[in-house]
């Protein structure tokens, strides 16, 4: 083992460090991921800390971070690499020029002219070490990216006709994430290990805020985290995340508030609440929930 991890308990210190909070659940999860190594598949509502908590475990234990971002109509090519045509044709260009006409040995198809994508990347960077590979949001990809991903998950080796296959020294830890836009295909769940990440319990939920806002005084931080809380069981269209508790906390202190009141509520809502049903459906209930 060349980089640290030894057990959970360190790897949740670890990530307590560069302020992230894992709970067990996930912080086992995790372990696993990078111990074994096997692709670990975080679902979850949004805002509840799955894209951040790549970061967070790259930044824990010193390693190289890659992130693919997926989307629709992304396709095999972006993500692992394309040829610098501007760079190939300057060296064209730069060739005739000094006279290096037609039958010189002009290799315009070497690794000075890749652009390497994110999984070529990935691959490049895990030598000794392994690269935290995060492949965000998986479920807003096509199927047919999805079946290509399930080949380069099985051996982690890509094929460049022109230069050969390239393999990493250590696999990557993979941790790839969905919102559940679509189910992903029962191939891909196999190949990974599977974590539904929920948002936090209310005390773990106000330790993030205090830990990453600690400019928010406590007692502020937690009507702020029980208003969030009580907000998610109005079944909003769209529930407000960790990151917007954070923010409405941050918000309310830079307005230079001590309590989170009614009024204080309604002008600071456009933080927490980003939907205009939402919106009135908050006011109509006349901040029941907040009035403190
Ligand atoms: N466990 C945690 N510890 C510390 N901060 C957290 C934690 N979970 C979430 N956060 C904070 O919440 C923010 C939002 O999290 P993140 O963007 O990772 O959510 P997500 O699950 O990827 O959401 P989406 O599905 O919308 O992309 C983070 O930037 C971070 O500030
Ligand atoms: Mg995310």
């Amino acid at each position: 083992m060349n980089f640290e991890v030894t057990s959970v308990q360190q790897l949740q210190e670890q990530l307590a460090r560069v302020r992230y909070l894992a709970d067990d659940g996930l912080a086992t999860a995790l372990f696993l991921a990078a111990r074994l190594p096997q692709p670990l598949l975080l679902e979850g509502v949004s805002g509840v800390g799955k894209s951040e908590l790549a970061r967070a475990l790259s930044e824990a234990l010193g390693l190289p971070f890659v992130r693919l971002q997926c989307y629709e109509g992304l396709d095999s090519r972006e993500a692992l690499y394309d040829w610098n045509y501007l760079r190939q044709l300057l060296e064209l260009r730069r060739a005739e020029g000094s006279g290096q006409g037609a039958g010189a040995e002009l290799n315009l198809f070497s690794s000075q002219f890749l652009s390497p994508g994110p999984l070529l990347r990935a691959l490049q960077l895990s030598e000794e070490r392994p690269a935290v590979l995060l492949i965000d949001e998986l479920d807003r990809a096509d199927e047919a990216f999805e079946a290509f991903l399930l080949e380069f998950l099985a051996d982690f080796a890509i094929t460049i006709p022109e230069l050969g296959t390239i393999r990493p020294g250590v696999p990557p830890i993979v941790l790839i994430t969905s919102n559940r836009i679509r189910e992903l295909h029962d191939a891909l769940k196999r190949r990974c290990l599977y974590h539904w990440v929920a948002y936090p319990s209310l005390e773990q939920e106000l330790a993030i805020v205090r830990l990453r806002a600690p400019e928010v005084p406590p007692e502020l931080a937690r009507a702020v985290v029980e208003a969030v809380r009580w907000l998610r069981s109005l079944d909003l269209q769209k529930q407000p995340g960790i990151a917007e508790a954070l923010a409405w906390a941050r918000a309310i202190r830079a307005l230079g508030h001590e309590a989170l009141t009614p009024a204080v509520a309604e002008q600071t809502l456009g933080v927490v609440v980003k939907n205009r049903d939402d919106v009135e459906r908050v006011r109509s209930t006349a901040f029941s929930g907040l009035a403190r």
